[in-house]
């Protein structure tokens, strides 16, 4: 799977939900989290990103590692909804993510 990391939070520019052919890139209040399950690993969000947030799990920098579980652990109670689109906002974080210090300029 993709992960999404740290710099994506208080960012979310959202130009990767319009490349994933799968829609399984999910909206909480802070971050987008993309669906372990449901990603089939096209690799078409990770270049559109103007943060580079976005890698391939085997990729991700040492500092931000503890995203690969924050992106999976997210739908621990989610499921597999089978898209983000009808799933809207889910406006909640993972418990790394909801507890940083606001990260935008
Ligand atoms: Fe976030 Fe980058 Fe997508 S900032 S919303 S991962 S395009
Ligand atoms: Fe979608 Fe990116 Fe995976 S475009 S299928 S989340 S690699």
């Amino acid at each position: 799977t993709y992960v999404i990391t740290q710099a994506c939070v208080d960012v979310l520019d959202k130009a990767c939900i319009d490349e994933c052919p799968v829609d399984c890139i999910y909206e909480g209040d802070r971050m987008l989290y993309i669906h372990p399950d449901e990603c089939v690993d096209c690799g078409a969000c990770e270049p559109v990103c103007p943060v580079e947030a976005i890698y391939y799990e085997d990729d991700v920098p040492d500092k931000w590692k503890d995203f690969y579980n924050a992106n999976v652990e997210f739908f621990s109670d989610l499921g597999s909804p089978g898209g983000a689109a009808k799933t809207g906002r889910i406006g909640k974080d993972h418990p790394l993510v909801a507890a940083l210090p606001p990260q935008a300029e």
